[in-house]
């Protein structure tokens, strides 16, 4: 069984809806850590060796956030700061993160119809999260796609919030269970685009 840690960034968690309910559909599944990271250091102070630690015991790590600026919310990018030591996270002696199954869980306003070459943004999910997979690719982390529900400042209905929780759930167990087909899930340009084909029921 691999342990899954999730980092999670939300500013404004009160206000939040969509994370809400991905939380809600994760949070207390065996193999799974949650970790809070705007609750653990309201002040910005990470403590990084209790980071690294985290990171350590885990073998997927999930950066759970909504998009901001196209982006992570500060907390993530402090916590990338801070945390990926150089002779730790890469350098000829940082490898305690090589191998760990990594990806972002984000949301965001926009619809898919937005990140498109010819639509508001310009670019896609997939290009504009290139950083976050250099960096993975750096640390020797295999990598993959982005989870992402798109499209929630148009009036997300219950029941597409509900069936978007039942998904990340789903995928967090297969991911933990060995049931999720990693070669082809790098192919595709979000990891939630087409789930039956990548997870083997039991
Ligand atoms: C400071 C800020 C920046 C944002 N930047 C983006 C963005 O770049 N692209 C986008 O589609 N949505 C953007 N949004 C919208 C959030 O992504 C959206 O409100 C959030 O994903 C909703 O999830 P929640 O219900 O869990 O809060 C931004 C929101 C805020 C407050």
């Amino acid at each position: 069984m691999n342990k899954i840690l999730i980092l999670f960034g939300h500013p404004a968690f009160k206000r939040s809806t969509m994370n809400t309910a991905m939380r809600a559909a994760v949070e207390s599944l065996k193999g799974v850590t949650f970790h809070d990271l705007y609750a653990a250091y309201p002040d910005f102070l990470i403590e990084v060796s209790r980071e690294q630690d985290l990171c350590e015991g885990h073998d997927v790590i999930i950066f759970q956030h909504p998009f901001y600026w196209y982006s992570t919310p500060a907390i993530i990018k402090e916590w990338f700061d801070l945390v990926l030591e150089h002779g730790w996270a890469y350098g000829a002696s940082g490898h305690a993160l090589n191998g760990k199954l990594t990806f972002q869980a984000l949301t965001a306003g926009g619809g898919i119809e937005n990140y498109r070459a010819e639509g508001l943004n310009q670019f896609t999910i997939r290009e504009l999260t290139t950083p976050y997979q250099a960096t993975a690719n750096l640390c020797g982390m295999v990598w993959l796609p982005p989870f992402a529900v798109l499209g929630i400042h148009q009036g997300l209905p219950d029941t597409a919030r509900r069936r978007y929780a039942e998904a990340y759930r789903r995928t967090l167990v297969a991911l933990r269970d060995n049931r999720l087909n990693l070669d082809r899930a790098r192919q595709c340009d979000l990891l939630n685009q087409n789930l039956d084909t990548l997870i083997s029921e039991v």
